[in-house]
């Protein structure tokens, strides 16, 4: 979808539109320079990047703690933020030259009072969320290994995928079964005309 068309359904996505162009200038313009977003990416930044990010926001229960492990330059927990103002966030990324982008990003967002920027290995950090994110981090038997620590009793893990989801999730039934999970794909969107995208829902066998 050509990505001036996106900017406008971005605009009806988000009460906040301002602040998610603001983020998507620091993207087009750092993230790029930094080497976190390639070049190619430039015409595409509010469909497959913001848009895609969002498209999850309704499996997330209100006022829920999120952690978005390998967030890289921030997708999708920066505009899961933005357009969630009810969220806590931590953004955990093990890699320097990324963290260092988020804390910068965050700042100038305004946004540091509800996103935290972590720089850590999924599989160091202790922390418990109600919500675990992860876009474009490892196939789902190793995302597993390192994000069902983090999941709060409760919890879930929301895995953007693409049209991997269900193939993952059967590479990672016995580890599933063995830990009393559930597994699910979702078709999501976040507006009526975005594209649609697929989610790997995780939580407790209920
Ligand atoms: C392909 S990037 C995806 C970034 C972002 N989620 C996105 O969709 O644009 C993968 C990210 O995962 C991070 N990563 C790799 N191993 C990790 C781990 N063990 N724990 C947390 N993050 C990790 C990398 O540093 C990188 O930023």
């Amino acid at each position: 979808m050509a990505d001036d068309r996106s900017e406008g359904i971005a605009r009806e996505t988000f009460s906040n539109f301002d602040q998610i162009s603001q983020y998507v200038d620091i993207l087009r313009n750092r993230g790029i320079a930094w080497g976190l977003i390639g070049p190619r990416e430039t015409d595409r930044l509010w469909d497959r990047h913001v848009l895609n990010s969002v498209a999850m926001a309704d499996l997330i229960p209100e006022g829920s703690t999120l952690v978005d492990v390998g967030s890289g330059a921030g997708l999708p927990g920066v505009p899961l933020a933005i357009g969630r103002p009810d969220l806590r966030v931590t953004l955990l990324e093990p890699l320097l030259r990324r963290f260092n982008f988020l804390t910068q990003a965050v700042e100038e967002l305004g946004l540091a009072e509800r996103i935290s920027v972590v720089r850590a290995r999924a599989e160091d950090h202790d922390g418990r969320f109600d919500v675990v994110t992860a876009r474009a981090v490892a196939p789902l038997p190793r995302l597993l290994t390192w994000c069902l620590p983090l999941m709060a009793g409760n919890g879930e893990l929301l895995a953007l995928k693409g049209s991997s989801a269900a193939g993952e999730i059967d590479q990672a039934s016995s580890m599933l079964a063995k830990r009393r999970l559930s597994a699910e794909v979702l078709s999501v969107r976040a507006h009526p005309q975005a594209e649609a995208t697929q989610v790997v829902r995780v939580r407790s066998a209920r």
